[in-house]
């Protein structure tokens, strides 16, 4: 993959980095020159990211952390710093789905899902963000979802999480403004990686149905290559693939037609939880 020759020489922390995009974020950025904290709950995936990349000639190491908990993500942060010098990119990644109706979803899953996807990046962001700010440089790199863009039913508590994640982003990106650190909220639709399987269903959905209704799923590579072509170019938001860009301009440009369109898309799915049900 080309373009990428920014990534040579950084030190960059990502989360997730068991699985799925964030190994993918770690792959490419180590392929790339970058040395590669490797972080994820899942220590043994975590480890095999790792030595992939070391297999490949790359610098990584694996490191266990649950996003959750804000002091073992500041510690992650702080060591990564005392032990390569500075982070230029943190990935705040890591990330579960929850899915179903809104009269079937246990306040039980809305706690996780606040606690991973939001308070997550918060603690990514809050550490990473002081050593930047020290250094004059740096970028944070949050995956949000194209679910926190425009309104996602019977996704509610995963698009109210990721809309969080875009305006903590975009709020920061104004703010670092002359500090020298960037800040991008990824926020792309549908691509192959383990969320479909490990997401919290609820209301009669599983993984199988969640994923026929799916109108088009990326795959990974093509995806890690298309968000970190828009960390490179230090965009505010990344999107894809093209049904991304039409679904999010059409809605900021007339909001009644985009929650036509999910009030669509969400019918369609309950008829399949019907159908699949009986
Ligand atoms: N795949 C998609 O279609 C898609 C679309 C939009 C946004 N995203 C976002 O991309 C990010 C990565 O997800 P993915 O699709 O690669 O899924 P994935 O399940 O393949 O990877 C997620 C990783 O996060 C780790 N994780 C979960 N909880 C954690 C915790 N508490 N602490 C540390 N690590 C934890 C998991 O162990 C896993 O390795 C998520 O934030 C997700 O919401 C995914």
């Amino acid at each position: 993959m080309s373009g990428f020759e920014v990534f040579n020489n950084k030190v960059a922390v990502i989360t997730g980095a068991a699985s799925g995009l964030g190994q993918g974020f770690a792959t490419v950025t180590a392929a790339n020159g970058a040395t590669v904290v490797a972080a994820d709950i899942n220590l043994e995936g975590a480890e095999k990211t790792a030595e992939r990349i070391t297999a490949a000639g790359g610098k990584a190491t694996a490191k266990q952390v649950d996003v959750r908990d804000a002091a073992a993500v500041a510690k992650l942060v702080d060591d990564a710093v005392a032990e390569h010098g500075r982070i230029d990119y943190m990935f705040n990644n890591a990330g579960i789905a929850v899915q179903g109706p809104m009269q079937e979803i246990p306040i039980e899953h809305w706690d996780e899902i606040i606690d991973i996807n939001l308070k997550g990046v918060v603690h990514g962001t809050s550490a990473a963000y002081k050593h930047m700010y020290k250094q004059k440089s740096g970028h944070i790199v949050n995956t949000a979802s194209l679910a926190g863009l425009v309104p996602s039913p019977l996704l509610s508590p995963y698009s109210a999480t990721k809309f969080g994640v875009v305006g903590l982003s975009d709020s920061l990106r104004v703010e670092a403004q002359g500090t020298g650190v960037k800040v991008t909220a990824l926020c792309p639709g549908f691509i192959e990686s383990g969320i479909y399987d490990s997401a919290r269903y609820s209301g009669g959905l599983n993984a199988e149905i969640g994923r026929k209704q799916i109108p088009l799923i990326v795959p990974l590579e093509e995806g890690v290559d298309k968000l970190l072509k828009g960390v490179v170019k230090e965009k505010r938001v990344v999107t894809l693939p093209l049904y991304g860009y039409l679904f999010w301009y059409g809605y900021r440009a007339t909001p009644v037609a985009g929650i036509k369109l999910s009030g669509f898309l969400a019918r369609r799915q309950m008829k399949a939880i019907k159908k699949a049900a009986r």
